[in-house]
């Protein structure tokens, strides 16, 4: 969702807040602007369109200054064009912000303020801040109009707001939207993620629901909205500049498929020891005090959903606790009953998802615990949750989720052996044999990625068809649901579904006709011969089987149309195993496609609004 960035300090305001808003590109968006603070004014220009069309239109009349606020906006309110692009000024373009989130009651507030004699220019719910603090500046200092103008929203942001009137102090403020500090030396910066600064900074604050900063070049200062101050070190980001760059791959969702074996590694680092499973000591302390009949429910977004459905077969039936798995979205209007002895584990990439967030609230006011599987540091997830475990894996700049997914179904390999085993539910050569498997698989990733060019071959047989069904049973369920998601996500040409292969012939089986391509999982499990037959189903409907399956499994070949082989491993491990292949062929089938890979159209990356 929409990329925030201000910068006060030393440098030129406009390359240095370009440069960084460039690095928030994953996000997704639809327009870019600026405003640049030069000696006597503010210097706004905006772009419908890419960033670089945006740096173009600079390069024909470029502003500098040494203080900017930037903006790429993914349109919520009002459709994406040059007008509704931010900044936004206010009447006299003294003001001008920039925000990330939704402000609910923005139409009454644009009622009043239009009564009141502001004129609009655009159809967004932000330029109402804009308006807002502009009128309360009329009696007060800006500081305090800020933050009795942030009292009057409600809804999520992230905002920054620049004055022509106070050259030396950049404003900022979050709710429910991210939004940290950076300082630099002589420069400090606001931005929406870490990625945006880290070539220029890894000294990070971040900032809590309901605080303001008042920025300068020498760094932040931050308050409640009531003004009161708060004191917060800041922390040293250990992410390296080159993991967020693309190191020669074209594009940052290959490089992150092939860094997968090294993001287990880091996953499972000083945590599997032998067959114990160590982690942190809160969460240690915090795992320990769950009841025998403990409730455990997770909740999570898209793919990280389809990590906790294979989180739910391996807890269930390895540690034996029932779990339920939720879709965040669902979960927070549920209206569940929730109690102390219910968990919730929130699993989560970014740690910013508005859902799953919301979700995690919700949990912890109705007395339940909360465990965070995240993969970013001290996202607000993280610093929310009672626990977190870090899955480690690096940044994940892709929109597509990779290594997060395989990395967040390690740690609940991971967690679900500490806990069959403090429950004694696992027998020990049982025990001995899953940790066995998790220490294997960045080796076992590797040999999957080793196979990349017959995937490749498989990809271009089949990147002209439009419909794709992916079906697999038990654990490899989830992940026909996930190699469609990743398929559809990366190439809108296609429409791709993911059942359960047993629901086949409940409906989606009527669709299967000649040349009609299917994904199956069909990899050494329980459910082998089940699965065997739903690919005859379709061979007899003339549909086109490509077909997932364990390495060294002849009997599999005459069944299959393609056959891509994987490394067998643990059945519940497998699902790791078997994303690769799904990845590789989503993203080759939309490389064949020519599609934009990292970015597709209408996605963000960390979809931080409701
Ligand atoms: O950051 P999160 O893990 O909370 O994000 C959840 C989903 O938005 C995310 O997994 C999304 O589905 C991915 N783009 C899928 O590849």
């Amino acid at each position: 969702m929409c990329g925030i960035v201000g910068y006060i300090g030393k440098g030129d305001a406009t390359s240095v807040a370009l440069d960084c808003l460039a690095r928030l590109e994953y996000r997704g968006y639809d327009s870019a602007g600026i405003a640049v603070l030069n000696s006597k004014r503010l210097e706004v220009r905006k772009r419908p369109g890419k960033i670089k069309e945006l740096i173009e239109l600079i390069r024909q009349r470029p502003p500098h200054g040494h203080a900017a606020v930037c903006h790429s906006r993914w349109a919520t309110h009002g459709e994406p064009s040059e007008r509704n692009a931010h900044p936004h000024a206010d009447c006299t373009g003294t003001l001008a912000v920039v925000h990330n989130g939704i402000i609910e009651n923005y139409a009454e507030l644009k009622e009043r303020l239009l009564a009141e004699g502001h004129r609009f220019r655009s159809q967004t719910d932000t330029e109402i801040i804009v308006h807002l603090v502009e009128e309360l500046a009329k009696r007060q200092p800006i500081e305090t109009a800020f933050r009795l103008a942030l009292k009057q929203l409600r809804g999520a942001y992230a905002v920054c707001l620049i004055s022509a009137k106070e050259p030396h102090r950049l404003f900022g403020a979050r709710n429910s939207s991210p939004l940290i500090v950076g300082i630099g030396d002589g420069e400090a910066f606001f931005a929406s993620d870490v990625p945006a600064i880290l070539s220029h900074t890894r000294r990070v604050v971040y900032l809590n629901d309901e605080e303001v900063v008042e920025l300068t070049a020498g760094g932040p200062r931050l308050m409640t909205l009531d003004g009161k101050p708060v004191q917060r070190e800041s922390t040293t980001v250990t992410w390296s500049l080159e993991s967020a760059r693309k190191g020669g791959y074209p594009h940052f969702m290959l490089k992150e498929i092939h860094e997968q074996p090294l993001a287990i590694e880091h996953t499972l680092a000083n945590r599997l020891v032998g067959d114990t499973v160590r982690f942190d000591r809160r969460t240690t302390q915090f795992l320990d005090r769950l009841s025998d009949d403990e409730q455990l429910i997770i909740i999570a977004c898209g793919t990280a959903y389809h990590a906790g459905l294979v989180g739910e077969y391996m807890l269930e039936e390895l540690a034996r606790i029932p779990v339920d798995v939720d879709l965040a979205s669902e979960f927070r209007y549920r209206g569940s009953r929730l109690g102390r002895r219910t968990t919730v584990i929130a699993i989560t990439q970014s740690g910013e998802t508005a859902d799953t967030l919301a979700g995690v609230k919700m949990a912890k006011t109705q007395g339940a615990k909360v465990l965070a599987i995240c993969n970013v540091m001290s996202s607000s997830i993280a610093r929310e949750a009672d626990a977190v475990i870090y899955t480690h894996a690096g940044p994940e700049i892709a929109v597509a989720s990779t290594k997060a997914y395989t990395s967040q179904l390690t740690v609940l390999a991971l967690l679900t052996l500490y806990l069959a085993k403090k429950r004694k539910q696992l027998p020990a050569a049982q025990a001995k044999r899953f940790a066995r498997g998790l220490a294997a698989l960045p080796a076992l990733l590797e040999r999957a990625l080793a196979n990349e060019q017959a995937v490749k071959a498989v990809a271009a047989k089949y990147a002209s068809a439009r419909n794709f069904y992916y079906l697999g049973r038990r654990h490899n369920y989830p992940s026909a649901l996930e190699g469609a998601l990743k398929l559809k996500e990366i190439c809108p040409l296609i429409h791709a579904e993911g059942y359960a292969a047993g629901e086949m012939k409940h409906g989606p089986i009527s669709l299967i006709r000649k040349g009609w391509p299917v994904v199956f999982l069909a990899t050494r499990s329980p459910v082998y011969e089940k699965i065997v037959s739903n690919i005859e189903e379709v061979r007899a409907r003339k549909g086109e089987c490509i077909v997932i399956a364990s390495e060294g499994d002849d009997h599999i070949r005459c069944y299959a149309d393609r056959l891509i082989t994987v490394p067998q491993t643990d059945e519940f491990l497998s699902p790791i195993v078997t994303a690769i292949p799904l990845q590789l062929f989503a993203y080759h089938v939309a490389a064949a496609n020519g599609c934009d890979i990292d970015q597709p159209p209408n996605l963000a990356k960390s979809v931080t609004v409701e």
